[in-house]
């Protein structure tokens, strides 16, 4: 009898085990969402505006002198602890300063001449206002034009792609094509509406992006991502692998059991998972983790308690500006983390102001940090686009000092189609914004090689 219990046992265990191991090599089909979910009021449901309205940025005087005055009237934080940069967090001997730049010196009329210098747009899409940029490419006839998806992520916005769009909508010496870019707002990012009720993720934006990009006329287009932007692109080239011609991602990670497993490995046996002159960016493991116990405090409160952090960066613009801006130091550098201004001269004030502008003349700081909420949230997280693979032709841009790294012996885990991988040896976290001819030459080559992929399958269209 016990012998006939342990063999059971034994045919439970070992059937478990082949029905899991299965499920990793051969996960069937993604899962499909419901390509008109409604994420609108519910009066306007069946009643969606589908022409496309052009958009411009607007700094209202009233919206200007109120953030003035709460610039002004700014309560002065305690002094940081002696010898401490950014390692505490925003370095508040270094707020002064830029409070005064962003209510004196920053130029609102010309900056916001200079957020409406490309064409944008509002459509609705399933029941939300979605904004874009729509540029079209300026170059002769005879070079092909070829539509281009560009995701942002937290806390960037469409400004970060504004130094990159005049180098993509250029002809580029030696490639016989150039890009027609869309360059949505995420929803409830900047000037995109934010879902009135739960469960608007990184999938769901993944469906509304390309309703967009359909209403625009194109069935088959290119994608681009960094930060959400990624994760959002791998999840549309999961879901749809027709669509999608190519992949072009600057934070490419994949976390699965199988990938989890291969970093194990990676682990005792480095030269089986990386390349050695790679492998200090990602190893040793106890540094990874650290770095994710380090600096990803925010992330864990933006999934769970995001309506509460919202309260204060919403009513205080210094709250905000320290808030972010933190993570423009640490994310383009972590050493910055040591600098007494945080590095930030990387970017010009400017450029850091313009995005912060984006958030507050909107007010979608809140709604901005609830995409982590929804796409940490159990329903969410059960959809585990990363346990399926894409045969989509991908390429991976890889900055130095990016939050994560993977090789492409990881990588390819999940992308069957690896074009090519490029390993910058600088560069960080908001690469298009930080290095934009980088980043563009990079998509330029990318997009090449895609494009000869399709040439040398004759059944596929361009
Ligand atoms: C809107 O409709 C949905 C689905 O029918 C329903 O669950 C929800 O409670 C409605 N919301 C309001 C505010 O009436």
């Amino acid at each position: 009898m016990s012998r006939m219990l342990l063999a059971a046992t034994f045919f439970g265990i070992a059937g478990y085990v082949a029905w899991f191991v299965y499920g990793l090599l051969f996960p069937g089909p993604p899962p499909q969402l419901d390509p008109n979910e409604w994420w609108g009021p519910n009066e306007t449901r069946g009643r969606q505006d589908t022409s496309i309205r052009p958009f411009q940025v607007k700094f209202s005087d009233e919206m200007i002198k109120d953030l003035r005055a709460r610039l002004k009237n700014y309560r002065s934080a305690p002094p940081p602890l002696e010898g401490v940069a950014f390692e505490y967090g925003f370095n508040t001997k270094q707020l002064e300063s830029w409070v005064q730049y962003w209510a004196e010196e920053y130029p609102f009329s010309e900056r916001e001449k200079y957020l409406n210098q490309f064409p944008q747009y509002k459509t609705n899409i399933q029941g939300l206002d979605i904004h874009f940029i729509r540029v079209k490419p300026n170059v002769p006839a005879g070079v092909t034009t070829v539509p281009l998806l560009l995701m942002h992520g937290w806390p960037g916005s469409v400004r970060e792609f504004y130094e990159a769009i005049p180098l993509l909508t250029r002809q580029n010496p030696g490639y016989d094509f150039a890009f027609e870019v869309i360059v949505p707002s995420l929803p409830g990012y900047g000037f995109s509406d934010a879902a009135v009720r739960p469960g608007l993720g990184a999938a769901q934006t993944g469906v509304i992006f390309k309703n967009l990009m359909n209403r625009l006329g194109f069935k088959k287009f290119y994608i681009q991502g960094g930060d959400w932007g990624s994760g959002i692109a791998a999840i549309m080239a999961t879901m749809f692998q027709e669509e999608i011609l190519g992949h072009h991602n600057n934070m490419p990670f994949v976390q699965n059991g199988r990938t989890m497993f291969r970093t194990v490995i990676g682990a005792f046996i480095p030269s089986l998972i990386v390349e050695s002159h790679l492998a200090d960016r990602l190893y040793p493991l106890s540094k990874t983790f650290s770095f994710l116990m380090e600096e990803f405090g925010y992330f864990h409160l933006q999934a769970t308690k995001p309506d509460t952090v919202g309260v204060g960066l919403t009513d205080s613009p210094t709250g905000l500006l320290a808030y972010i801006l933190e993570k423009f130091s640490t994310w383009t550098r972590t050493e910055h983390r040591n600098r007494p201004d945080g590095g930030l001269s990387v970017y010009s004030k400017v450029q850091l102001i313009d995005n912060l502008m984006v958030y507050w003349s909107t007010n979608s700081i809140t709604t901005s940090l609830r995409f982590y909420a929804e796409s940490m949230s159990r329903k969410n997280r059960a959809l585990y686009y990363d346990k399926y693979p894409s045969d989509v032709p991908v390429w991976f841009l890889q900055a130095k000092t990016e939050l994560f790294y993977q090789s492409p012996t990881i990588l390819k885990v999940k992308y069957s189609n690896i074009q090519g991988t490029t390993v910058l040896d600088e560069g960080g976290h908001f690469l298009a914004f930080e290095l934009p001819k980088v980043f563009a030459d990079d998509v330029f080559k990318a997009v090449k090689a895609f494009r000869s992929y399709h040439e040398s399958r004759p059944k596929t269209e361009l």
